[in-house]
């Protein structure tokens, strides 16, 4: 647990030593400690006011109690970003690394009332349509094949080799994708992760989503991309375009955080490894204490109001800070009287996380496989030398490194894959050449050789 200053002392480097400033959340600073960001963020009380990118103004919800009071007060808080004030008024740089994240979409992130129920359905009921031991064996599988991609090594970056990989694998089967459209798909995602040519990459990941959602309406299968499309909402194209989209997006960078902090957990607090359901154990700790959406929920008040002592405006940039909120000093009585999974990792309220069990799944089998492979993995560096991933809305580590006992190549499993690596889609005349034979394709060959 972090220590509540008594003094309030604005952490190092920290713009907010001049008078008026707002509180930075991003930068080398922010992402080296961001615990000492909210133990001096909550000094304003429940709210504070930050900056999430040069020039991107918002309220931040650090207090559990409001938190839960802003996410369930669907009355006076709404998910539609065109209700933005200083996006409306031209304030935010029209290059802004967030507004990718932060923009209007046609999905239900961005949708109130019945049009988001509708939407959401949509999705809870394809998701739920997910075979659990399926899945399981889908993640075993990929993640025997990226772990025979480094095994005879010895060592491996866990991130770039592992966890950045396993979602968008596993989607690329859940979803139904032929060799083409995954290539494209994991060049996309990946590319807006790293926000390198995240245009490009937005654009790549756009037109593989819409050739998905064509060659499904022509060719069902059993997929979440069909079940989606069969659904009794009767979703549009561009309903399809954004709710698909939505899933890949917000899941995978997600995910990558939930196995990759949970691995550093397990890896740099050997608390862990003297337990039963170590796994398990690292994980819920996880969530409390480094979750993988740290300061997210964008909402925006209907109308200039007063909330928690603060006045707001409509149209506001709010957002809630999950981490801070999972670690406020007041909470730590009601987590240890037992309630060990009312931490707000999933946020709460009608937009919280409609995945949550397939997506702990994953991450689960993703790691329980892993050190089964590889049982004496240990950190190659030492732990103070790591970097985690600058950014307001996201923790996640830059690179861990590890060494094991290196082993011999896994062999590829007896089963078919439950996705027919089906005679390719015409080649899109947009696809860069460098994306096709990608990640996909080789698994897919590796599973047929
Ligand atoms: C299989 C992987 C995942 C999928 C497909 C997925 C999908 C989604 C979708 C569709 C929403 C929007 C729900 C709505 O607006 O009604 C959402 C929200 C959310 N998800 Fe997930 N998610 C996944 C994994 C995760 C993980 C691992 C975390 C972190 C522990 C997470 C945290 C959240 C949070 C905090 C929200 C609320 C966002 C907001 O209100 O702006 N998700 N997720």
């Amino acid at each position: 647990m972090d220590a509540q200053p008594t003094a309030p002392v604005p952490p190092p480097g920290c713009p907010a030593h001049q008078p008026g400033g707002r509180v930075p959340l991003y930068g080398p600073e922010y992402a080296a400690d961001p615990q000492a960001y909210y133990a001096y963020l909550r000094h304003y009380g429940p709210t504070a006011p930050v900056e999430i990118a040069p020039g991107v103004d918002a309220t931040l919800v650090t207090d559990y109690a409001t938190a839960l009071q802003l996410l369930q007060d669907s009355g006076s808080f709404r998910k539609d970003a065109r209700r933005w004030r200083d996006f409306n008024e031209g304030r935010i740089p029209a290059d802004s690394p967030v507004l990718p994240v932060l923009a209007y979409r046609h999905n239900c992130m961005c949708a109130d009332g019945a049009e988001h129920l509708r939407l959401r359905q949509s999705i809870t009921d394809s998701m739920m349509r997910i075979d659990p031991m399926r899945l399981s064996q889908s993640v075993e599988r990929i993640s025997d094949f990226l772990i025979s991609q480094f095994g005879e090594r010895g060592s491996a970056d866990l991130i770039g080799s592992y966890a950045k990989q396993l979602p968008l694998f596993v989607f690329n089967e859940l979803f139904g994708c032929t060799a083409d459209i995954g290539d494209r798909v994991f060049f996309g995602i990946t590319g807006m992760f790293d926000g390198v040519n995240a245009e490009k990459a937005s654009e790549v990941l756009f037109q593989a989503v819409g050739e998905l959602i064509a060659l499904k309406r022509r060719k069902p299968g059993e997929d979440v991309t069909s079940w989606l499309l069969k659904h009794h909402t009767g979703l549009s194209d561009d309903e399809m375009l954004h709710q698909v989209s939505l899933l890949l997006g917000a899941g995978a960078e997600a995910l990558v955080n939930l196995i990759g902090n949970t691995l550093h957990r397990l890896l740099t607090d050997h608390r862990y490894a003297h337990e039963g359901g170590l796994i398990d154990e690292a994980m819920d700790d996880t969530l409390w204490e480094n979750p993988p959406m740290t300061n997210f929920a964008a909402h925006y008040p209907v109308s200039d109001m007063e909330f928690a002592g603060q006045k707001l405006t409509a149209g506001d940039l709010m957002l809630v800070s999950f981490a801070g909120a999972n670690t406020g000093p007041a909470l730590s009585a009601a987590r240890k009287a037992g309630s060990n999974r009312a931490h707000l990792a999933w946020s709460a309220g009608p937009h919280a996380c409609p995945s949550k069990e397939p997506a702990r799944q994953i991450a689960v089998s993703a790691i329980e496989n892993l050190l089964n492979r590889l049982p004496d993995v240990e950190l190659s560096v030492p732990e103070k030398s790591l970097a985690w991933r600058p950014g307001a809305f996201s923790r996640g580590l830059a690179t861990l490194p590890a060494r094991f006992t290196p082993i011999k190549p896994v062999s590829r499993p007896s089963r078919r894959p439950t996705t027919t690596p089906a005679a390719p889609a015409p080649q899109s005349a947009a696809a860069p050449r460098s994306e096709q034979g990608g990640g996909w394709s080789k698994f897919l060959n590796w599973l047929t050789k």
